[in-house]
């Protein structure tokens, strides 16, 4: 861990506050209300909390609201409820019942609307084939599926059932889905016949049958029809939703009960990269995740009914699972969906979308922000933006230029931006500004939703001085936080609880202003940032290694304009192996193939040697310099061997 840079982060003066007419209407409504209810929840979290958690259907109440030994929490103790009930069939008797649930728009343009009366049907025909297939309470199922409806009604299924999902990326590679498969205990496999993306078409089901070669646990692969393009179907094992459905059809209604689980019950597990070569389970609970998702959609995105909303998130991150299908639905609020790439056909077709069916709010990664403005300002000035009421950013830190060209540009200097920081552990955003509340200051998340109580503090966990850098803790147990990491309990608490005691660590450095505004710097782990998706150097060398000509490898990550962090591989060959560029193209490739396309190195560097502490342990702060600066500044005497920096030195192109 090194927080080395974070207090020499650039000192931003700059204040908005929330427009009045923007103000007038939000749900809350000034800096008065917000501190008094931080207030009382910082006093007495479980009834902040308990009082959030009423707003949704129990089918049993809960007897007591935290029950904490550090650091497992358990949230809403012996209530039950479901949250497919929750999003779907509670809003039925209401008048919400033929409101748009789910509007979705295909890369090739093709358009669905489903009202919650008919995302409920689907749900339940969805439900009743996942059981038809064996799926039983507790079951794993994974998700390898493009951003089509389907992906939405398989998750919600799961949920009915009580079986917990576990969304793969549809981007990541046969080898990690394979991975994740394993690791979760998966029995069966929800994919489609392919995706669109970028005029192409993504081979799903070929990459999950090259991913069950050999694997013996999955009984049932259940195939979506989208593409139409020709796939193989195993006898037996191989099923198409459609068939299946006309199957259960002719014996009979569809009818399927929402479960009544316990409010702890694993709702999904996630993979998220983390220090070491093996991505992490992240599993997450029933009712404190449902509980503070639902609560903070509905306040930091000020979302109202009458609302489009759009979280350009793929289903396959955290962001999606809470504020693209949950959060969303939850709240009886219309989620815009959309398949494909942001450039196709066109480098404007967001801002497209956005006009035609008149999205009211907008959340993105600042990746994205940052290759719109390098796109430039006619593809959005096309376009009626007016829709637009507010706008959010997540996944990393905002340039404040970028924050400022977000402002202006696309919410035309009257929406209000709302920078949110979470994780996927964290299951929903802990700080943000609300929107009709909090000034916001460009590049800050701001400050702490009410109940979550975060410091910055230094190594020996003495809290730090307005303004000088730290490392970003929770010091309180949270609804939505995970429960641990799947099938490693003691990971768990090494990992999150294992550096202050009793106290979560985030990863992240941070600093706080004097107006307690929090400005989050980034990863101080080995964990980085690639356009909005987060990947372990640990993984990516795990790979590379794999590779039969490379011997070590240490992967790094550089500042990137546009993709907030570039991979630099420095890669030392086996004996005989020459240090060719074709090599290194394979170098790339093989990565691509081991993990996906978004891990590819962007540069490798071959090398006799990598740097190292007597001890053996690779200096990757010695790389992280030499990749960004082009020489190495900082502190080199617990280096083993002096030579191997000037033969880097030599050696770099
Ligand atoms: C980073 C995404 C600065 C941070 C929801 C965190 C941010 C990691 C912000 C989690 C933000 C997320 N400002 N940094 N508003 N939001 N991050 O698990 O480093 O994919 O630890 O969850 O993204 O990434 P994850």
């Amino acid at each position: 861990m090194t927080v080395a840079g974070i207090t020499s982060v650039q000192k931003e003066g700059r204040v908005f506050r929330p427009p009045k007419g923007f103000q007038k209407r939000a749900h809350i409504k000034s800096m008065v209300t917000y501190e008094k209810m931080y207030r009382q929840a910082y006093r007495n979290p479980g009834g902040f909390w308990a009082k959030a958690a009423k707003e949704l259907v129990w089918f049993k109440p809960w007897s007591k609201a935290l029950v904490w030994n550090a650091p497992d929490a358990k949230w809403f103790v012996g209530g039950k409820l479901n949250v497919s009930y929750n999003c779907l069939d509670r809003h039925l008797s209401t008048w919400r019942r033929n409101k748009a649930a789910i509007v979705w728009e295909g890369e090739p343009g093709d358009q669905r609307t489903l009202t919650y009366q008919q995302l409920y049907h689907e749900v339940i025909r969805f439900a009743c084939v996942l059981k038809s297939l064996g799926v039983k309470p507790g079951d794993r199922v994974a998700i390898y599926l493009p951003m089509i409806p389907e992906a939405a009604i398989a998750m919600l299924a799961c949920a009915r059932i009580g079986a917990p999902h576990s969304v793969v990326f549809g981007g990541f590679s046969a080898q990690a889905l394979k991975d994740r498969i394993l690791d979760a205990g998966a029995t069966c496999v929800i994919t489609s016949d392919g995706g669109y993306r970028r005029g192409g078409i993504v081979p799903l089901k070929v990459n999950v049958d090259e991913s069950l070669k050999g694997v013996s646990i999955v009984r049932h692969v259940l195939v979506v029809r989208r593409t139409g393009t020709p796939v193989s179907m195993a006898p037996g094992r191989d099923v198409w939703l459609h068939e299946r459905i006309v199957e259960l059809a002719a014996r009979g209604k569809f009818s399927c009960r929402a479960e009544e689980l316990d409010s702890e019950h694993p709702l999904f597990i996630l993979y998220t990269s983390g220090t070491t070569g093996k991505p992490k389970g992240i599993y997450h609970s029933t009712g404190g995740y449902l509980t503070q998702v639902s609560l903070t959609c509905k306040w930091i995105f000020d979302l109202k009914d009458e609302d489009t909303f759009w979280c350009t998130a793929d289903i396959g991150w955290v962001t999606g699972h809470s504020y693209v299908v949950y959060g969303p639905l939850a709240n009886g609020a219309t989620t815009f969906m959309y398949e494909g790439a942001p450039n196709h056909p066109g480098p404007d077709r967001f801002w497209d979308m956005i006009d035609r069916h008149r999205i009211n709010i907008f959340y993105t990664a600042p990746t994205a922000i940052r290759a719109f403005i390098k796109w430039g300002d006619d593809h959005p000035k096309k376009h009626d933006l007016s829709s637009l009421r507010l706008l959010g950013t997540v996944g990393e830190p905002i340039n404040p230029e970028a924050w400022m060209w977000y402002h202006r540009v696309i919410g035309g200097g009257r929406c209000p931006i709302v920078d949110t920081w979470w994780q996927t552990e964290t299951g929903a955003i802990l700080i943000s500004p609300l929107p009709g509340a909090t000034p916001t200051k460009p590049g800050s998340a701001t400050r702490p939703f009410p109940g979550i109580v975060p410091d910055v503090v230094h190594k020996d966990g003495t809290v730090c001085k307005p303004n000088e850098g730290g490392y970003l803790v929770l010091k309180r147990p949270w609804p939505g936080m995970l429960r641990g990491i799947w099938g490693d309990p003691e990971r768990y608490k090494k990992q999150y609880y294992g550096d202050f005691d009793g106290i979560y660590f985030t990863g992240d450095g941070a600093r706080r202003d004097k107006d307690g505004y929090y400005w989050v710097m980034g990863r101080v782990d080995d964990v980085i940032n690639v356009a909005g998706h987060r990947l372990g150097t640990a993984e990516i060398e795990s790979a590379l290694v794999l590779h039969e000509s490379v011997a070590e490898s240490a992967v790094v990550g550089r500042p990137d304009d546009l993709k907030g962090s570039a991979i630099v591989a420095f890669v030392t060959l086996k004996g005989g192996q020459t240090a060719t560029p074709e090599l290194k193209d394979q170098l790339k490739a093989h990565v691509g193939k081991e993990i996906g396309s978004i891990a590819k190195p962007d540069d490798i560097r071959f090398t006799d040697a990598l740097p190292k502490t007597r001890s053996g342990k690779i200096m990757r702060r010695l790389l992280r310099e030499l990749a960004t600066q082009g020489e190495v500044r900082g502190d080199t005497t617990t280096l083993e061997d002096f030579s191997v920096l000037e033969k880097l030195r030599s050696e770099e192109e």
